[in-house]
């Protein structure tokens, strides 16, 4: 069972639905349909466990792949791997052959069918809560490489109005994922509207006001660690599925491996009456705020920002390389056997 030890100044989000019965719920998109429910709660900037999600899978030939810790697979988009063409026709397949199972196709291709298996587990959970949904894209990203302490952020869609993202994990590991949390962006943007002069981002795409907030408040990656913002901490444990917006419940991962998360993308045009998008939120916020909304913005007080004077700042000499470029030595550089300061 998930662990959540909680911030006393932020909300406690966390709800938790048996899937068995959500299948078993009425699936007409009334009040008692616990599909409608489900997303409602996301919509609601809420951290939804999911549980008894049946998603059978050799875990322990999965476990024993050695992702290599290079950006590519930082991030594996694993539909590579789900695609019909034969390895013997597939250069992409044929690369992650290599990089997996130095050229081994017996491996790769049980590694194929491990890959189609969780994907399709994953999807039978989303396609179910989405029943009411259009979807337009079905992604699946594997992240097996160890992540260590990311900056705390709202996720950035490039042209994130233009579609609703759905984000469901599920942890692979045989070791908790440790996530921090902190306030939705709902309690968020009104707090720092006048503050932070997020009127100037009227009518910009989305992302510039959530990549906005996310380094005003929270710092980028060399301030990472270093956050001043409450937070909420979170364990997943093996097994664990859940659903989470990251573009309004900011989030940094603490500590994880070998997770696996969906990159849905809905069709803004055809979102069920109760399911309004991001996008016309943020804008009823702007709007509110154009017409004098009550209570002028002060902040959650407390709290220094990042790059202001006060603000935390890494330890003198400490130099941050090019986080893409660079991504392998960064890596390398934090298993060497000596104090690493960062
Ligand atoms: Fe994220």
């Amino acid at each position: 069972m998930t662990q959540v030890y909680l911030h006393p100044e932020i909300s406690d989000y966390f709800v938790e639905y048996d899937f068995g019965e959500v299948l078993r719920s009425p699936a007409d998109g009334g009040p008692d349909d616990l599909r409608r429910k489900v997303m409602q709660d996301y919509v609601g900037e809420k951290c939804i466990l999911l549980r008894n999600v049946r998603i059978d899978y050799d875990r322990d030939f999965v476990s024993s792949v050695n992702f290599p810790p290079t950006w590519f697979f930082k991030k594996f988009p694993s539909k590579v791997v789900e695609r019909d063409k034969p390895l013997g026709k597939s250069e992409a397949k044929q690369e992650i052959c290599r990089d997996l199972f130095g050229g081994d196709a017996g491996l790769f291709h049980k590694f194929e069918s491990e890959v189609r298996a969780v994907n399709s587990g994953i999807r039978r959970a989303l396609d179910e809560i989405l029943r009411h949904h259009r979807i337009e894209a079905t992604d699946i990203i594997w992240r097996h490489t160890e992540t260590r302490v990311e900056n705390l952020h709202f996720d950035i869609d490039k042209d994130s109005a233009e579609f609703e993202s759905v984000r469901l994990y599920l942890n692979m590991d045989d070791i908790p994922r440790i996530w921090h949390t902190s306030h939705e962006l709902g309690r968020i943007l009104p707090a720092y509207y006048e503050e932070l002069g997020l009127g100037a981002l009227r009518g910009q795409p989305l992302e510039k006001l959530l990549q906005a907030l996310s380094l005003r408040l929270f710092g980028n990656w060399a301030s990472r660690g270093r956050e001043q913002f409450p937070r909420h901490m979170v364990l997943f444990e093996p097994g664990d599925v859940w659903i989470c917006d990251g573009r309004t419940v900011p989030h940094q991962v603490i500590y994880g491996r070998r997770v696996a998360s969906s990159f849905y993308r809905l069709d803004v045009g055809a979102l069920p009456a109760w399911h309004p998008s991001l996008a016309s939120k943020v804008e009823a916020v702007h709007a509110a705020e154009a017409a004098g909304a009550a209570g002028a913005s002060q902040g959650l007080k407390g709290y220094a920002y990042p790059f202001e004077p006060g603000g935390p700042r890494p330890p003198p000499g400490v130099r941050h390389p090019d986080l893409k470029n660079d991504w392998d030595r960064l890596y390398e550089e934090s298993i060497q056997p000596r104090l690493v300061r960062l």
